[in-house]
């Protein structure tokens, strides 16, 4: 985060708390948030989206993604800073609930959304459900039909663009399992048209993650605008929704558009589409969850060993082992994610060596950060920062070796305090009703 610096004993302070601190009050593994960067990115999205919405003369609501990090606290600030929320199971939509998100500004989505979820979406009063199937529309139908409502839903296309990373390809990714193909959008669309317990909202389309440029979803866009020109046809499309993916700096290497640029490119390029069609411009949705919350998160780690290891006539390669790994990042296994690392309670001088940081996890593919230039008298107790940990790193975390998750703790204004707790050991084994039988669980 922007407020990560140095103290005059060298030693990093987030929000203003030393790390020392954190690791005396909280432990580590640790998960730290930095409350005024997830603000300012939510309220910067926000304005930026909305801004350049309206410079068109429309407008635009932007929704958390509550998948990249999902906690009430989380919900409170990015709510208070002028975001709807996305949610994508019952959980987070309880979380979201929890933090006070108006349900009246919330999205439901997922491919595959149980009946009981259908349900309680419904009945707490979700503003929208992103229709995935056409098999859901019936489903949504009767269960708003017995509830006596009308439920606003939108129907999630495949655009057939999906942009992920630097890779950007036109059609190869038709064959993937979210959305209802572009052409047979009308036929769903008609479908929900003539359903009274139901209330078409528009249309929805998301092309991927961690994206750079603009070009995927202008493209993206223009197949979506082609169809809403099919679909105004046939009666109103109040919104257009965009969906997330807006990517961050994870290491000095990445290279991003900066963000407003990227908002107004893309608003531009659907005002644009809409204007050679003689088109109203319909409202603007999108759901950035990485870049809200992405580069405001640190993970603090503890080094236990370090290790030698030649690499031949390339030189050497040190092994340094912290107290964590793939149970509380699992990105870099999963999608060779690359991060970055610094040690953070302490300055050296020393000539920096080749680092691979390594988790403490039972296989090799247990990389926290690849490779990495670090004091080459890195050692045993230093703590070590991981930076841009907030997205993808807590939610997807897991109890693997029955590692216990770290806690998350938020900072601001030089105060931390716990908003989601660390499991402990007792709570990891209770589950095992071999360990711990609790009385009259077992036959
Ligand atoms: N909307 C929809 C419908 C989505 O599926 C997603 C992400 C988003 C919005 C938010 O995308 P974002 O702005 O955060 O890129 N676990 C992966 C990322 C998976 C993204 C899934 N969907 C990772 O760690 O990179």
């Amino acid at each position: 985060p922007a407020s990560a610096q140095r103290d005059a004993d060298g030693a990093l302070a987030i929000g203003g708390v030393g790390v020392a601190e954190l690791r005396t009050k909280y432990g580590t593994p640790l998960y730290v948030l930095d409350e005024t960067e997830v603000r300012a990115h939510a309220r910067g999205m926000h304005d930026a989206l909305r801004g350049a919405a309206q410079a068109h003369g429309t407008d635009a609501r932007v929704y958390y993604a509550g998948k990249a990090f999902m906690s009430a606290e989380v919900v409170r600030w990015v709510t208070e800073e002028g975001l709807c929320v996305d949610v994508c199971s019952r959980g987070e939509l309880e979380t979201a609930l929890a933090g006070g998100a108006d349900p009246a500004r919330m999205g439901y989505h997922g491919n595959n959304k149980r009946v009981s979820e259908l349900e309680r979406a419904i009945e707490v009063g979700i503003g929208a459900i992103v229709v995935d199937s056409a098999i859901e529309i019936e489903r949504i139908a009767a269960i708003a039909a017995r509830r006596g409502v009308v439920q606003r839903v939108f129907v999630r296309v495949n655009t057939g663009v999906h942009a992920e990373t630097h890779d950007f390809l036109a059609t190869a990714h038709e064959d993937q399992k979210f959305g209802v193909p572009l052409d047979a959008a009308p036929v769903s669309v008609a479908r929900i048209r003539e359903i009274p317990s139901l209330e078409f909202g528009g249309i929805h389309c998301h092309i991927g993650s961690q994206i750079f440029g603009a070009a995927g979803f202008v493209e993206s866009a223009s197949r979506v605008v082609e169809l809403y020109a099919t679909l105004l046809a046939g009666g109103p499309v109040s919104t257009l929704n965009l969906g997330g993916g807006f990517g961050i700096a994870y290491t000095r290497v990445d290279q991003l558009t900066p963000f407003p640029e990227l908002a107004s490119a893309v608003v531009d390029a659907v005002a644009r589409e809409c204007e050679v069609r003689g088109l109203p411009l319909p409202e603007l949705a999108f759901e950035p969850g990485r870049s809200v919350i992405g580069q405001a998160g640190v993970t603090l780690y503890e080094v236990g060993t370090t290790k030698n290891v030649s690499l031949g006539e390339r030189g050497d390669r040190l092994y340094v082992s912290v107290d964590g790994g793939m149970s509380d990042n699992a990105r870099p296994a999963l999608y060779g994610a690359q991060y970055s690392a610094r040690i953070a309670s302490r300055t050296s001088d020393e000539v920096p060596a080749l680092v691979r940081v390594v988790g403490s996890h039972c296989e090799s593919g247990d990389i926290v950060v690849d490779h990495e230039y670090l004091p080459g008298d890195v050692t045993p107790g230093d703590l070590l920062a991981v930076p841009a940990t907030g997205a993808y790193c807590y939610s997807l975390s897991s109890n693997y070796n029955q590692a216990p998750r770290p806690a998350v703790v938020a900072v601001r204004d030089g105060e931390a305090r716990v908003i989601v707790r660390g499991e402990t050991l007792e709570d990891v084994l209770a589950r095992d009703l071999g360990i711990a039988p609790a009385p009259g669980t077992r036959a």
